[in-house]
């Protein structure tokens, strides 16, 4: 190994390969710190050039590869395996916006790119980049690609899958596969980007994006819904839909279980609400001449004579608006500080949802006493959190994970969902996915991933089962 390491040092220079113990540490476990591994060392190139020059070593020294964004994923995809033989190749030093255009109405950015600072630029043109969520302090932009993620903004926005118009990818042969389109229109054979969207790093290196902008947005309501019931939900989302059209952006669900978690850690808050389930709802507009607090708050006084809301507080001011987003998205480091949690990121179509959420909540009562539900999710997406907290004697029991999970999944198969919505499978659900998917399916899975790369050198034990050992190369 030491031949393999002093080669990338010479593609990289010093500063470019990291091997002191020490400095592994941030790029060895998940942002959760359920997962360990023991990467050989982290690669941190700083060009598409370098990236390629390194995944060739990396080929002729049989060393496979696990590309690392901002690792904030959830599903354990961006950490190595513990044999300390994978190499990290980390995008953290490739962070340029490479082009913002308002007439294209694009941003491209090079894969390492943080997504707020993407977002902030496409802001300084008078556009939108609406992808958001809670981690996008810390996620890159390739990172979001990889997983394809979603997010607070889905329900108007679509997934990463509907905002990408073109990527370059680092395949695992070492070639630069240029599909940095920025067309909308397109139909001149298979479109190959969406291969490499949500394939987690098993397909290739995405080393810079090119995504399409929005409208900017020059006026926003955001409202918390105190419910009466969970069952309302459904009519709610069907009322304001109706009533508030494309302007609905956000339709977030709030447990009081989750609610408490985030605001016990959070050392200030202001919620309006102190019990019972909560939606928080956000629309926007690129018009000024649209009285959107007045639909706003016709369509809530609907739901409240109609008794599915109880109450309805619309923030009065930016700091309102932010107070009531900071309590939403900070529910994940709440519940990662009050102990280990089983997080399940599934979805079903929108009208199964209470209904899955009230039959899961029952089984946690009667087959896991001591168990506490954490329920939070993009409900407008059909996708609900559904995590549970053992109790410290059920984190010790061997089997219980795995026992959570299957009762869980099983519900959300019944109901023709999916057991990953947004996170992605990671190596966390590995073996749930080839049992929950159709054989031909992973069939299918398969055989792309040996097209792609024979040598099953990215990423692997991702997505898919690795094979190598049962399959070596020829
Ligand atoms: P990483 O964690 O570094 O990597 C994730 C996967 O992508 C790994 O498989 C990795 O190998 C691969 N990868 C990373 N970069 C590349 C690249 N350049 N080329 C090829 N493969 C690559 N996700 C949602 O979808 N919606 C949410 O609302 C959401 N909220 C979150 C809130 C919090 C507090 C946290 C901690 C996470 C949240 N996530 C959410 C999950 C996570 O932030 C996203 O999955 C994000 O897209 C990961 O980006 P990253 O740069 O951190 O990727
Ligand atoms: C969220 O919706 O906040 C994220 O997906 C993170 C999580 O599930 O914990
Ligand atoms: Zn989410």
């Amino acid at each position: 190994m030491t031949v393999f390491l002093d080669a990338v040092t010479a593609v990289l220079g010093s500063n470019g390969l990291l091997t002191d113990p020490a400095d592994l540490v941030p790029y060895a476990s998940d942002w959760r710190g359920k997962i360990d591994g023991a990467p050989l060392a982290v690669a941190r190139p700083s060009s598409t050039a370098q990236v390629a020059a390194v995944v060739r070593l990396c080929l002729e020294h049989g060393v496979a590869i696990v590309p690392q964004g901002g690792n904030t994923g959830l599903a354990g995809g961006a950490t190595p395996d513990r044999s300390g033989t994978q190499l990290v190749v980390a995008l953290d030093r490739m962070t340029r916006i490479l082009d913002v255009d308002p007439i294209d109405n694009v941003i491209v950015v090079e894969a390492g790119c943080i997504l707020t600072t993407a977002q902030q630029a496409a802001t300084d043109i008078g556009r939108l980049l609406p992808l958001s969520f809670g981690a996008e302090g810390s996620a890159r932009v390739g990172g979001a690609v990889a997983t394809n993620a979603g997010g607070i903004n889905v329900l108007r926005y679509g997934n990463t899958r509907q905002l990408v118009l073109g990527i370059e990818v680092v395949l695992a042969d070492g070639h630069v596969l240029d599909l940095m389109s920025r067309l909308r229109k397109d139909n001149a054979g298979y479109d190959l980007k969406q291969l490499f969207i949500g394939s987690e790093g098993t397909l290739g290196i995405v080393t810079a994006v090119c995504l399409r902008l929005s409208p900017r947005i020059v006026q926003m309501q955001t409202a918390v819904l105190q419910m009466a019931s969970l069952g309302g939900v459904l009519n709610l989302y069907a009322m304001l839909s109706a009533d508030l059209g494309e302007f609905l952006s956000s339709f977030e669900l709030i447990s009081p279980q989750a609610r408490a978690l985030s605001v016990a850690h959070l050392p200030k808050s202001n919620w309006p609400f102190s019990d019972g389930w909560a939606v928080l709802v956000e629309v926007g507009s690129g018009s000024a001449h649209i009285d959107l607090g007045g639909l706003l708050e016709t369509a809530l006084a609907t739901a409240i004579e109609a008794g599915i809301v109880e109450d309805a507080v619309i923030a009065q001011s930016d700091a309102q608006r932010d107070a009531f987003w900071l309590v939403r998205e900070s529910i994940t480091e709440g519940e990662r500080a009050a102990g280990p949690s089983i997080k399940h990121d599934v979805s079903v179509p929108i009208s199964c949802l209470p209904a899955l959420i009230e039959a899961c909540e029952a089984d946690i009562i009667a087959t896991f006493p001591g168990a506490r539900a954490n329920v939070f999710g993009h409900v407008g997406d059909g996708n609900v959190h559904f995590n549970v907290i053992p109790s410290l004697e059920q984190r010790a029991e061997p089997g219980f994970e795995a026992r959570v999970n299957a009762c869980i999944h099983d519900r959300v198969a019944a109901a023709g969902g999916s057991i990953t919505a947004e996170h992605g499978v990671g190596q966390l659900r590995v073996q749930e996915l080839a049992h929950y998917k159709s054989p031909d399916v992973i069939k299918l899975m398969r055989q792309i991933k040996r097209a792609i790369d024979p040598r099953q050198a990215m990423n692997p034990g991702k997505v898919l089962a690795d094979e190598r050992a049962t399959n070596p190369p020829a």
